[in-house]
C-alpha cells in the first residue's frame, strides 16, 4: 500500500496506445506503483481512436511493460491492471467517443473530490484538437493537464497554442514536460550548490571563468528521420533541454526550497538570457544524413548545435555558457561543468581546466570535482586528480527516471520542474535571432566532435569533452 496521502486519481491516457505511451509513461506508471508512490486508489483510462476491452488494453499495457520496463513480475500487477480501463473511439471537439462514459464511471468509483490528469502523449499537433475537446466536454475544470515537448516548434506555433490552452486552462493547471528538468543529477544542481558553501560560494563570476553543458550523443535518427527532419538539434535539443538546464545553473537562490519559489527563480534568470546572435552559434550536419530513409538529399537540417550564450545577470556578466549538443558524435554524454579562475597563489602552472566541478545529468547523476593535488613523492610537483560522487551510491538512495519522477510531481501538483509560458517565451526570444538569419550547416564526421567551427566558441579553454578522458 502507497505511504501517501495522494487524492484519489483518475489519469486519462491520450494516445495509450502510441510509441510514446509504450516507451515511457506506461513504463514509468508502473515504477510509481513499484515504488509506492501512486495514490491509494486511481484508475488509468487509455484513450484511443481504436476500439478495444479493457482486457485488450491490460494486455496491452502488460507488452509495452514486458518490452520497455522489466515486466510485470517484479510487483503490484495483479492490482495495478484491475485499475486500467480503456475509451475507445477517438476524442474530438464533435465526438468524445466513450471518454465521457470511463470518466463518470471512475468517478463514481472513486468519489467526486478524485483529481482528474489528462496526459497528452500525442504528436504535438494533436494538441490544439485534444486541448479544445477536453474543454468542450468540460473536462478542464479543476483539472491538470500534461503536454509533452515541443509546446510548440516555433515563435508563433507557441504562441498559438499558448493562447488556446490559456482559454481552457489556467496556468497553475499545466504541466510541461522537459525531461531534462526531471534528471536525477539536474535537481542535484539545486541540492549541491545551495545545501553546500563548498559549491554555493563559487557560484559566480567571480570565480568560474565558463560554464559548459554538452550533451553528445553518439546515435543517429534513422529510426524517426522525417519528425527529425524537421525539426533539427537547434529545436529538438538547444531551445529545449539546454536552455531550461543553462537556467537551473545560471537561477538566483530561490526564496525557499517551495515549487513556486524554484519555477519563479528559474523563470526570472530566462530573461536575462542574451538573444543568441548568428555568429555566436555553430551549425552541422553529420556525413551520410541525407542517405537516411525519409530525409531529403538536399536537407539542410541541422544535427549539431554548439552555442555561446550569455546571461545578463550581475552573477553571470562575462561568463560565457557553452552549450553544445549532436547526433553521431564521438560519445554518449550529459555533463554541465563549471570551470574555475585559475586560483591567485604562489602556484603558477595550474592549467586552465585544472579546477572543474562537473555534474553527469546521465543515468543516476554523479558529480566530479577536478582538482589538483601533490603528486606523491619527494618533489613539490601538481599532478591533475578527480575526486568523484555516485548519485545512485547516497545511502538510502532510490534513484527514479525522469519520467517517473516527473510523473509524481504531476500527481503531487508540484510544477517546479516544469516549463511555464513565460519561460518559453523567453527561450523564443533568446533564440529569434538564429531563426531569423540561419547560420552556415557544416559538414561533420560521423564519429568525431562536430565541426572545426564550433571549437573556437569555446576559446582557451577547449570544449571539456572530447579533450580528456571523462
Ligand atoms: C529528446 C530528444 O527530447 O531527448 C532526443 O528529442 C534526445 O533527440 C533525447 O536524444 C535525449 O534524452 P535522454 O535523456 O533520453 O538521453
Amino acid at each position: 500500500m502507497p505511504e501517501n496521502d495522494l487524492s484519489p486519481t483518475v489519469f486519462v491516457l491520450y494516445g495509450a496506445t502510441g510509441d510514446l505511451a509504450r516507451r515511457m509513461v506506461l513504463p514509468a506508471f508502473y515504477q510509481l506503483a513499484q515504488h509506492g508512490l501512486l495514490p491509494a486508489d486511481w484508475r488509468l483510462i487509455g484513450s484511443g481512436r481504436g476500439e478495444r476491452s479493457d482486457e485488450e488494453f491490460v494486455e496491452h499495457v502488460q507488452g509495452a511493460l514486458d518490452e520497455f520496463a522489466s515486466g510485470t513480475g517484479d510487483g503490484p500487477w495483479e492490482e495495478f491492471s484491475q485499475r486500467l480501463r480503456f475509451a475507445g473511439g477517438g476524442f474530438t471537439e464533435e465526438d468524445p467517443g466513450q471518454l465521457l462514459d470511463a470518466v463518470d464511471t471512475a468517478r463514481k468509483e472513486l468519489g467526486d473530490e478524485a483529481q482528474l490528469v489528462h496526459y497528452l502523449s500525442l504528436p504535438p499537433k494533436a494538441f490544439t484538437g485534444y486541448t479544445k475537446a477536453i474543454g468542450e466536454h468540460s473536462l478542464a475544470n479543476g483539472a491538470r493537464i500534461v503536454y509533452e515537448k515541443p509546446f510548440g516548434a516555433s515563435p508563433e506555433g507557441f504562441r498559438e497554442l499558448d493562447e488556446l490552452v490559456h482559454s481552457v486552462f489556467d496556468e497553475e493547471q499545466v504541466f510541461r514536460i522537459d525531461h531534462f528538468l526531471g534528471k536525477e543529477g539536474t535537481q542535484d544542481l539545486h541540492a549541491l550548490r545551495f545545501a553546500n558553501g563548498l559549491f554555493e560560494h563559487i557560484w559566480s563570476r567571480e570565480h568560474i571563468a565558463q560554464v559548459q553543458i554538452d550533451v553528445p550523443e553518439d546515435l543517429d535518427v534513422a529510426d524517426r528521420a522525417e519528425f527529425y527532419d524537421a525539426t533539427g538539434a537547434t529545436l529538438d535539443m538547444l531551445v529545449t533541454h539546454l536552455f531550461q538546464v543553462a537556467a537551473e545553473v545560471a537561477m538566483e537562490p530561490p526564496v525557499s526550497f517551495k515549487a513556486d519559489d524554484i519555477l519563479a527563480a528559474r523563470e526570472s534568470v530566462l530573461a536575462k538570457f542574451r538573444p543568441l546572435q548568428p555568429e555566436d552559434v555553430v551549425l552541422g550536419q553529420f556525413e551520410g544524413y541525407r542517405e537516411l530513409d525519409g530525409v531529403p538529399d538536399d536537407s539542410d537540417t541541422d544535427t549539431f548545435v554548439a552555442a555561446r550564450l550569455c546571461i545578463d545577470s550581475g552573477r553571470w556578466r562575462g561568463v560565457p555558457f557553452l552549450l553544445r549538443t549532436g547526433k553521431k558524435m564521438a560519445a554518449k554524454q550529459q555533463r554541465v561543468s563549471l570551470i574555475l579562475h585559475r586560483p591567485k597563489g604562489p602556484v603558477d602552472d595550474v592549467p586552465a581546466n585544472g579546477n572543474v566541478v562537473s555534474l553527469s545529468l546521465a543515468g543516476a547523476g554523479s558529480v566530479d570535482i577536478d582538482v589538483m593535488a601533490k603528486k606523491p613523492g619527494p618533489d613539490l610537483a601538481m599532478a591533475p586528480a578527480r575526486v568523484s560522487l555516485d548519485l545512485s551510491k547516497i545511502p538510502g538512495g532510490d534513484p527514479l527516471p525522469p519520467y517517473v519522477s516527473l510523473i509524481h510531481d504531476v500527481l503531487v501538483g508540484d510544477r517546479s520542474l516544469f516549463t511555464t509560458s513565460e519561460g518559453l517565451a523567453q527561450t523564443w526570444r533568446a533564440l529569434q535571432p538564429v531563426l531569423d538569419a540561419k547560420p552556415e550547416v557544416h559538414p561533420y564526421a560521423p564519429g568525431s566532435w562536430g565541426p572545426a567551427a564550433a571549437n573556437e566558441l569555446a576559446g582557451e579553454h577547449g570544449w571539456l569533452l572530447g579533450q580528456t578522458e571523462t
